[in-house]
């Protein structure tokens, strides 16, 4: 593995979450990380992502630095052959290589517009520290992808289903905000890849991107779509086809107990932060049937297995 930037950058998914699950029974003595640097550089705020990654560093022995790009670093610049004389003050040329000669692993954060579909599809920002960058690259949430979290969440399913194939839901909530598809999108590609009998349900005009979703079954009815349900994994996404839009919706998304009902005691999930009551209701986050918590935990023993794995590569 020379980069984390896409799920498809795994060579051996079943290899890496046996690797990650045995970090977490196991903590190893062993520092593969000594004496090497990770850098993060975010252009939007995180809890978790930040957290977990810098715990999973540390325990692997190595160095972090951490930086609110956003804030505290140059605006790049990264189109090329751009003329630099407005509010751009260093190319990503540049940056990406002196960054190279400061680490031996830098992760990104960096959000899409949700204004221009096709200028978020191109992961300008993921794919010019990839190419700049003369070290690995990891994607701590990107445009369209977050796959440290649907690594995470691939962990979090075979360690608590108690079935070998379980019913796993994903489902559409409200939001007040336009939210990214990247959490909706890398879980989506992670279901494909391990042995889950996978439904997505949302409302209409709330469709994911059918070059993700092919053939995985798109259900309109949420109280059809949880019966039976194993893993209820609650997300919310604006529109993808009214790109960035948040659609009038009438009926009520918002995932309570009396929805779990139709379930197999469905374990509820959500990346975090969730918005008590408007996403999911306190009755469910207060109970034995959340496991966000678990969830959370779960960061740092994929984000260390990731690491490891890049490290491993990169001698
Ligand atoms: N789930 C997740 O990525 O959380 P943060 O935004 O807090 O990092």
């Amino acid at each position: 593995m020379k980069n984390y930037i896409n799920l498809s950058d795994i060579e051996d998914l079943k290899a890496l979450i046996h690797d990650a699950r045995g970090m977490k029974s196991n903590p190893s003595e062993e520092k593969p990380g000594k004496g090497k640097t990770l850098g993060m550089l975010f252009f939007n705020p995180s809890l978790r992502t930040r957290l977990s990654t810098e715990k999973a560093a540390r325990l692997l022995g190595m160095e972090v630095m951490v930086m609110n790009a956003d804030k505290d670093g140059w605006a790049l610049e990264f189109e090329d052959a751009a003329i630099m004389n407005s509010d751009k003050a260093e190319h990503i040329k540049e940056a990406a290589a002196v960054l190279s000669q400061y680490c031996d692993i830098i992760a990104v954060r960096a959000f899409p517009g949700l204004k221009d579909r096709e200028q978020d599809e191109t992961e300008l920002v993921m794919n010019s520290f990839k190419k700049y960058a003369t070290i690995p690259v990891v994607n701590l949430e990107s445009a369209t992808g977050h796959p440290l979290q649907a690594l995470t969440d691939g962990i979090t399913i075979q360690e608590l289903s108690e079935k070998s194939r379980p019913k796993v839901v994903l489902t559409w909530a409200p939001h007040p905000n336009a939210l990214p598809h990247s959490v909706a999108n890398s879980f989506t590609e992670m279901m494909q890849q391990i042995d889950v009998d996978f439904v997505i349900t949302n409302p209409e005009g709330y469709d994911l991107d059918p070059k993700i979703v092919r053939d995985i079954r798109v259900e309109h009815d949420q109280k059809k779509a949880f019966k039976d349900a194993d893993f209820v994994y609650v997300k919310n996404w604006s529109s993808y086809e009214k790109y960035g839009q948040v659609l009038e919706v009438e009926e009520n998304w918002t995932v309570d107990q009396a929805k779990l009902k139709n379930t197999n005691n469905a374990k509820v999930m959500h990346c975090l932060p969730v918005r008590r009551n408007v996403v999911i209701a306190d009755d469910i986050l207060d109970s034995d049937n959340s496991i966000v918590i678990q969830q959370a935990n779960n960061r740092t023993y994929a984000a260390q297995a990731v690491l490891k794995k890049l490290l491993e590569c990169s001698k």
